[in-house]
């Protein structure tokens, strides 16, 4: 892998998302948190004038949604004056949030500010199970209050839910909850097991017959449901054929732009040593997006090893995942273990089988919080 890579920047469309980390801070302690095993501190953090920047920097390059993201979004004084800033681009705002933090007339200001839509997370189909989950008692009834609110004021509610091996059994009773709410949209994504997930590997690692049923649920309710809620749905890939095109393809569709203001085209990207980041405080977005070495690293196919390079996959899936490339092969160019073709592919197997093999009921460990029994 060279960093090195000179840009065509015309053959390079613009993104069309931007995630906008607007912190790390968050109430919750999910065992399977995804902010990094660093995070960044308060301090740190890019100040209401520069995410301003950052926003019109990002609509005069042609990004068309703002995803208002964390950490915990709501744990910013300034999300309304964020949101309304963004939305005065012309983008499409849509906040990220586990509605800890939200208030009715906090988010009565964010519709006034301009907010499009609403992403609530929701860690399981009870309270009880739920509030275990993200460690945070109380937490599921606030949510619930949140959705309601939502509903009042017509704004699109999605409702995302990290699926893993506690809570996966439940699809239909959280279709039938998420229907309840109002939403639109239901998104499943099934846990990936990097970063602080890893503590948790063997509480959380579904097995391959509950990756089964999941799917056949899934496909069920699509057909039942059409034209009431859409179901999106990332299967576990520890058990799949193929990898997942993640992020749509490495610097392709998307970039996130971290707390401090460091450009990724992942929210995992910084887990990969040989890569260096700019920031926004350095460079404007567009010169970091077409020029900077981290996005033109893995663009497109020419980075490709076999068996990548030459197969009929290789611009659908565009190699898989370069952070479980990195994670597992140690090596983020070569093709992502989980593929049938890559000769990792047995290690994979081997990780999935001892994970879903560990006795169940053990502590989980929470980020940032005591370990607490299962419920
Ligand atoms: Fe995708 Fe590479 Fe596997 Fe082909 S060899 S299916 S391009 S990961
Ligand atoms: Fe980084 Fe998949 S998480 S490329």
């Amino acid at each position: 892998m060279s960093e090195t890579v000179q840009p065509k920047t015309a053959s390079i469309p613009p993104p069309m998302a931007m995630l906008a980390e607007l912190t790390h801070r968050c109430p919750l302690a999910c065992p399977y948190c995804s902010n990094p095993l660093d995070l960044t501190k308060a301090a740190q953090e890019l100040s209401t004038e520069e995410w301003a920047r950052v926003f019109r920097q990002a609509a005069e390059m042609g990004v068309l949604h703002v995803h208002l993201s964390g950490g915990e979004p709501a744990s910013r004084r300034d999300l309304v004056e964020l949101t309304a800033a963004a939305s005065a681009c012309g983008l499409y705002t849509n906040l990220i949030t586990s509605g800890i933090g939200l208030t009715r007339t906090r988010f009565d200001a964010l519709v006034e500010a301009g907010l499009d839509h609403v992403q609530l997370s929701i860690q399981g189909v009870t309270a009880q199970k739920a509030d275990t989950i993200a460690g945070y008692d109380g937490g599921h009834a606030h949510k619930l209050a949140v959705a309601g609110w939502i509903r009042e004021t017509g704004i699109p509610l999605t409702i995302n839910a990290v699926c893993h091996r506690r809570n996966i059994d439940d699809l239909d009773r959280l279709i039938d909850l998420s229907l309840a709410l109002g939403a639109r949209r239901l998104e499943v994504a099934t846990v990936q097991v990097h970063g602080w997930a890893e503590r948790n590997r063997g509480q959380l690692m579904p097995t391959e017959e509950q990756v089964r049923r999941t799917t056949e649920t899934v496909n069920r309710a699509r057909e039942t449901l059409r034209g009431v809620l859409v179901i999106d749905y990332v299967p576990g890939d520890y058990f799949a054929t193929y990898p997942k095109p993640c992020m749509g393809g490495w610097g392709r569709i998307g970039l996130n732009v971290d707390p401090s203001g460091t450009v990724l085209p992942c929210h995992a990207a910084q887990t990969i040593p040989a890569l260096t980041f700019e920031n926004v405080r350095d460079k404007s977005l567009e010169e970091i997006w077409y020029r900077g070495a981290a996005f033109n690293a893995f663009r497109g196919t020419e980075w490709m090893q076999e068996p990548c390079r030459s197969c009929e996959r290789k611009a659908i899936d565009f190699g898989g995942c370069r952070c479980q490339a990195m994670a597992i092969a140690g090596d983020a160019s070569a093709t992502d273990p989980v593929c049938a073709k890559s000769p990792l592919r047995a290690r994979v197997s081997q990780i999935a089988d001892a994970a879903v093999a560990e006795p169940q009921g053990a502590p989980l460990i929470y980020r940032g919080r005591p370990a607490r029994a299962a419920r």
